[in-house]
């Protein structure tokens, strides 16, 4: 009877054994699974339920292995690729900049030419020559502002844009601005109105600030009515910003285009717009050079409802006079 007992007991520690055994195999496989491991080998034994349980885990650490090397391999043939495209962009952009500029070139020296004509320095010229003198410059003169801008556009994508910020005022800065503006108004029916209400001093850089202005007069001059135009430019304050603005009675930008206003060579297709020829690229310049200087432009604008360009810079100072 007693030694039953002990059969019985000794068989059924066995059995539990050979059931513990292969569990604690499995537990192990799942912990070095979730530390990393991916391909920790257990032996299967015997053709029970855990050992179909252990045969399932192991085709699935091999199904996981093989995807992992797949995703691996793609992922440095992705790495590999970005690497090739970023430097062929980089070539693309150095190529580009050098035709720019050698395109530029030769115009100083038509441009310097065609100045030495008009001005009889190089003997008088019949109207009919001088005519043709000043087509050959005013064209020149537009491929030289196109070229600008290209180089312009070029140099804000690489971030070679170089600030020179100094104090200034902004009233002096206005009438300086409007002098040079005045020309392209004179013999339209366009009112030019300036705001400019304090004296206030900026610290920014004021060869950027003039192109940014220019560029959005240009705009506002070509887009108002040909019989009543009105162009009007100042600022607005705000305690942390200047904020500057150029608003026009014009035609305004559809809403359905308003999104693109800021896209390389973008130009809403209408009559007018061919009219005033352009690129596309005076408000990417205009954008770069704001956000360059630490602000923001946006406009408000609809069909028939006009333009107001605003555009604000911060209310920094030279680091000496900064506020401590
Ligand atoms: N004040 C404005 N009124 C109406 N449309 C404008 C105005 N300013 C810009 N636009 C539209 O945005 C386009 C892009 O302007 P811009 O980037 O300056 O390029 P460009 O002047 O060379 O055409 C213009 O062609 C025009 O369609
Ligand atoms: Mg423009």
């Amino acid at each position: 009877m007693a030694s039953t007992l002990i059969l019985i007991i000794v068989f059924s520690h066995l059995v539990a054994k050979g059931i513990q055994n292969p569990i604690l195999e499995l537990k192990k496989a799942f912990k070095e699974f979730n530390g990393g491991k991916y391909d920790y080998i257990i032996k299967i034994k015997g053709h029970d339920e855990v050992s179909d349980l252990t045969q399932s885990f192991q085709t699935f650490q091999e199904y996981f292995i093989t995807n992992n090397k797949i995703k691996d391999f793609y992922q440095k043939e992705l790495e590999l690729k970005l690497n090739e495209l970023k430097k062929t962009d980089i070539l693309k952009d150095e190529f580009s900049s050098m035709i720019t500029h050698e395109l530029k070139t030769p115009l100083t020296p038509i441009r310097g030419y065609c100045e030495m004509l008009k001005e009889n320095s190089l003997g008088t010229l019949t109207s009919e020559q001088l005519e043709c003198i000043e087509t050959i410059d005013s064209n020149a003169l537009h491929l030289e502002k196109l070229i600008g801008d290209i180089l312009d556009a070029q140099k804000l994508d690489m971030g070679h844009i170089v600030f020179n910020k100094t104090e200034f005022h902004f009233d002096s800065f206005i009438s300086e601005l409007t002098k040079n503006i005045q020309p392209l108004v004179d013999g339209k029916n366009i009112q030019l109105i300036i705001t400019s209400s304090s004296d206030r001093v900026i610290f920014s850089d004021e060869q950027r600030l003039r192109q940014i202005f220019y560029n959005l007069i240009r705009n506002a001059i070509d887009f108002v009515p040909e019989i009543s135009g009105v162009v009007e430019l100042g600022f607005k304050s705000s305690k942390d910003d200047h904020i500057f603005y150029v608003k026009d009675n014009g035609l305004g930008i559809p809403k359905d285009k308003q999104s693109n206003i800021f896209k390389k060579f973008y130009q809403v297709d209408t009559a007018q717009t061919r009219k005033h020829g352009g690129s596309g690229l005076g408000l990417v310049i205009c954008k770069g050079m704001v956000e360059g200087l630490g602000g923001k432009i946006w406009f408000e604008s609809g069909h028939e409802q006009g333009t107001i360009f605003y555009f604000s810079l911060p209310k920094i100072l030279p680091v000496a006079n900064e506020v401590k």
